[in-house]
């Protein structure tokens, strides 16, 4: 129900279209970099979402996310590695200013706002009905950037588990438990 809303501003999507049009391998390792960093980051605004949740209902159904998602990173350090990123440069990179803005972001709205947070994450996570169109658009990424076909492996498990998981159905899961808008989303201006 939820979903359709969000599909036009998807970040995947977003990043598998630019692949799709100039598939080069630095452009490649580039968005795959701050992918790496923006999962590897995302303890900081799981935790302060958690701190600031509004019911203990989404305090759990947050803190299960942050236990699914913290060593999420690595899977996609596997697909850095297979484009020949040493390990030193993954490990000591930076991440560029927009993507530490973007966490900065979320980290914000999560202590403001239980209901804005978990509508971030529906920007952020795969959709079941999304996932087989995105792995068939990397397998594609791989053949037109010449190469091996295994090369983003990590990047669809990851995919794979998070929508196992259940991640981009939090906000419906906690809009179903609670029923009703808190009554503060209704006043805060
Ligand atoms: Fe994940």
């Amino acid at each position: 129900m939820l979903h359709g809303q969000f599909a036009d501003v998807s970040l995947i999507r977003q990043h598998i279209g630019l692949l799709k049009s100039a598939p080069t391998r630095d452009l490649i390792i580039g968005i795959l970099l701050e992918t790496y960093h923006f999962v590897r980051l995302s303890t900081r605004h799981i935790g302060a979402a958690i701190n600031s949740a509004e019911d203990d209902f989404a305090a759990g159904l947050l803190s299960r996310y942050l236990t699914e998602e913290y060593s999420h990173y690595s899977l996609i350090a596997t697909c850095l590695r297979k484009l020949g990123l040493a390990e030193e440069h993954i490990v000591t990179a930076h991440p560029l200013i927009g993507t530490a803005s973007l966490v900065s972001m979320f980290s914000d709205v999560a202590r403001s706002s239980t209901l804005g947070y978990l509508c971030c994450l529906n920007l952020i996570e795969m959709r079941s009905e999304d996932l087989a169109e995105a792995e068939d658009a990397w397998v594609d990424i791989a053949r037109k950037a010449n190469l091996p076909p295994d090369t983003f492996s990590g990047l669809l498990q990851h995919m794979q588990t998070d929508v196992n998981s259940g991640h981009s159905d939090l906000l419906e899961t906690w809009l179903q438990e609670i029923r009703i808008l808190p009554p503060r989303v209704h006043t805060r201006r």
